[in-house]
């Protein structure tokens, strides 16, 4: 089955670093690119679509969620509305919510958040466990979200439970809790920050996941300057996301991963920020112009999760990263698309496991594409929080 998208008015492809199509199509085979190019020479199809001069991108590639969890916290985000600092103190009020659910009702919850962004032209989605955080309820949740989303993450180290000795649980996120996700996840995240893990227990936890074969991602640098940069650089980590509080050394060693990297070749530390959490907790902005400018590539993310970050909005978080980060729209949408895809290490296909690369527009790449209510990808910062869109497939199949 092959689906002929044309007068497409503008195609971010993010194949290169600034490639745009005018008067474009793209044909969708099963669920890969088969053909880009100008409308006029586009070969015919089992289904047309006209695109009506609407902009078209890839799908988001959404690389930082933890969309696995019950319960609510309206009035923690009233009190720091109200001047009350964020702490991550609050991750334990999910973590009981979280606990207190019914598989189904967990279930219902996460597939329901998963439409959401689907619904806001997210077709690549990675979600995290660290509202369990005890051996059964880490391996629920990988269990469930390994049937949700593309990409699961084990973050038994979020915070240390209510009751336990902090080096003790340590030991158990590194050892039990481990073998109990392992069949279910592919990345391991440690939440390395004042009040959560110190660097000594972040290296313990980084240290097992990396032997029992797990990529390595960092929540680091989020609540004040610290150790989370130079631990992702130090154990190859794919990502070191939140990096709000960065010395000018934490720069240079993630600028130094990425020297003579030109697309191909292995890719060093991403950068990821997550602009709607900074809002939500008041943070600084990361410095992303300056990263960028010193050579990291920097990738967007949501971070939705019930604490800092009640939002899958790509759109919305592209279009901050413009008017607030000093980011091109060309730069965020990339930073949205090729830099999720980067993050977790799906910009190049893969022959060992059969999967296909998202992020960008290339034939053989996975056919993920959104189509928006605009001409181009600047009205996405143009009119920010506006619902503009207008049609998504996933894997060559329409979404939306
Ligand atoms: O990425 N930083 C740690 N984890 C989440 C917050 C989770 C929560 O507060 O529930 C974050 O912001």
């Amino acid at each position: 089955m092959s689906v002929l998208i044309t007068n497409i008015g503008e195609l971010t492809t993010q194949d290169t670093d600034a490639a745009v199509l005018r008067g474009a199509a793209v044909v969708l085979e099963g669920e890969r690119v088969s053909w880009i190019g100008p409308a006029a020479a586009a070969p015919a199809a089992d289904e047309a679509y006209d695109a009506g001069g609407r902009a078209g991108l890839p799908g988001w590639v959404d690389s930082h969620t933890h969309l696995v969890f019950a319960g609510d916290r309206t009035t923690e985000f009233e009190a720091r509305m109200a001047g009350q600092e964020y702490a991550a103190g609050g991750i334990a009020v999910t973590v009981r919510a979280t606990r207190a659910a019914g598989d189904y009702d967990l279930m219902r919850l996460l597939l329901a958040r998963v439409a959401e962004a689907a619904a806001g032209g997210t077709t690549y989605l990675e979600t995290k466990t660290g509202y369990g955080l005890d051996v059964a309820h880490e391996a629920r949740s990988a269990r469930l979200a390994a049937g949700a989303v593309d990409e699961v993450t084990y973050l038994g180290a979020h915070l240390v439970p209510e009751g336990w000795d902090a080096d003790a649980y340590t030991d158990l996120v590194a050892g039990p809790m481990l073998d109990a996700v392992l069949p279910h996840v592919r990345w391991a995240d440690v939440f390395c920050e004042t009040g959560a893990f110190t660097r000594d227990q972040s290296r313990h936890v980084l240290e097992a996941c990396a032997a029992a074969g797990l990529g390595l991602r960092v929540h680091g640098n989020q609540l004040g300057p610290g150790d989370g940069v130079a631990l992702a650089v130090e154990f190859g980590a794919a990502s070191v996301d939140h990096v709000n509080h960065l010395s000018e050394g934490d720069v240079e060693a993630l600028a130094g991963t990425w020297t003579g990297f030109a697309g191909d070749g292995t890719p060093g530390t991403v950068a990821t920020c997550l602009p709607a959490c900074d809002l939500s907790t008041r943070q600084p902005f990361p410095p992303a112009r300056r990263l960028l400018d010193a050579g990291v590539q920097v990738a967007l993310a949501s971070n939705c999760n019930p604490g800092t970050s009640y939002t899958s909005s790509m759109g919305f978080c592209v279009a901050t990263a413009v008017l607030q980060m000093g980011l091109t729209v060309h730069e965020a949408v990339r930073a949205a698309t090729y830099g999720g895809a980067l993050a977790l290490r799906r910009h190049t296909g893969d022959d060992a496991d059969g999967r296909r690369a998202v992020g960008s527009l290339a034939v053989g790449h996975r056919a993920d594409l959104q189509l928006l209510d605009a001409p181009s990808a600047t009205h996405l910062a143009y009119r920010p929080g506006m619902p503009l869109v207008h049609a998504v497939w996933k894997a060559g199949r329409r979404v939306r």
